[in-house]
């Protein structure tokens, strides 16, 4: 049985399959309505989200499966105090597969060591989100048709953001990639990043505090919203929250053929104008992100891909 807590679990093979799998199923979805007949995913967030959330159980129904679940630790025993590995036992014996989002980093992975379905995990915290990954990567190779050489630009809060530590993560296992790490001093990526990853293998990187200098330079625009719920102290989150604001004027210094990702939801830090620019990706993203879901789904249940 397989979980997937990290996007490391997949090898490259293991990922170029999963995104092969979801082109597939953008072309052809009829083919795949009843491969999860039967089956039920129980999605278990304990934190708020709408799109990992509500794709994973889009995926499920478009699959012709079931989901069941609930939307926040309030509404399910946790409220009484039940714990992570207890719930797992009891939700084993409810569904087939199951996706949990939770604010403490490791708690999926903890799940994975008490369950007997596979476990996703859907956002630890400011550590990980595989899935997210999955969309992003499966966005980038839909747009660039490959990773290798690629200059990817990560704006915003880098510290506490688990969509720019994962995806960070998986991209440097492809050739030449090389990043501009875009963030006020207080928000740079964590030190283990700094070191373990990109200073241990190498990587071509940069840190810079101002977006304009960089645009020109990047195939990638990877925004991110500055995350009020990571902050300790109001007045922090209040300082830094509109460090960067991508607008209509700033988009004139990329290129034609740079891209704007970001995981959404946003904020304040891309104008609502950008969404007018055909460079702005990040809703084609979100839609991206129900597909993959469905190529993960059938990967960890290990159902038959349908000839088509
Ligand atoms: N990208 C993402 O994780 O969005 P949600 O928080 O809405 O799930």
């Amino acid at each position: 049985m397989r979980h997937l807590i990290s996007p490391l679990d997949l090898s490259t093979d293991e990922l170029k399959e999963i995104l092969d799998l979801a082109d597939r199923i953008i072309e052809h979805p009829e083919a795949y309505s009843s491969v999860c007949h039967g089956k039920k995913l129980a999605t278990l967030f304990y934190e708020p989200s709408t799109r990992t959330r509500l794709s994973f159980e889009a995926a499920m129904i478009n699959l012709g499966g079931q989901v069941l679940g609930f939307s926040s630790a309030d509404s399910s025993s946790a409220a009484k105090g039940e714990s992570v590995a207890d719930t797992i036992r009891v939700i084993s014996s409810y569904a087939d597969i199951c996706a949990m989002r939770h604010p403490k980093e490791g708690a999926p992975y903890v799940a994975s060591q008490f369950s007997s379905i596979p476990v996703i995990n859907a956002g630890d915290g400011g550590h990980n989100h595989p899935t997210q990954t999955l969309t992003d990567l499966l966005t980038i190779r839909r747009l660039k048709k490959h990773f290798d050489g690629i200059t990817i630009g990560f704006c915003g809060d880098l510290k506490f953001g688990r969509t720019v530590h994962s995806l960070i993560n998986a991209l440097v296992r492809y050739d030449n990639i090389r990043f501009i790490l875009i963030s006020p001093a207080e928000l740079k990526i964590p030190s283990y990043l700094r070191e373990e990853v990109l200073d241990e293998k190498k990587i071509e990187y940069k840190e810079v505090h101002k977006l304009e200098e960089v645009l020109p330079e990047l195939d990638i625009l990877y925004m991110t919203r500055v995350q009020r719920e990571r902050f300790f102290n109001e007045e922090d989150y209040i300082r830094l929250r509109d460090s960067f604001i991508l607008d209509a004027k700033k988009m004139e210094l990329a290129r034609e053929d740079m891209f704007v990702l970001h995981p959404l939801p946003r904020v304040n830090e891309i104008a609502t104008e950008v969404d007018q620019d055909p460079r702005a990706k990040y809703f084609e993203q979100a839609k991206n992100g129900v597909y993959v879901r469905m190529a993960l789904i059938m990967k960890l249940l290990n159902l038959e891909v349908p000839v088509c």
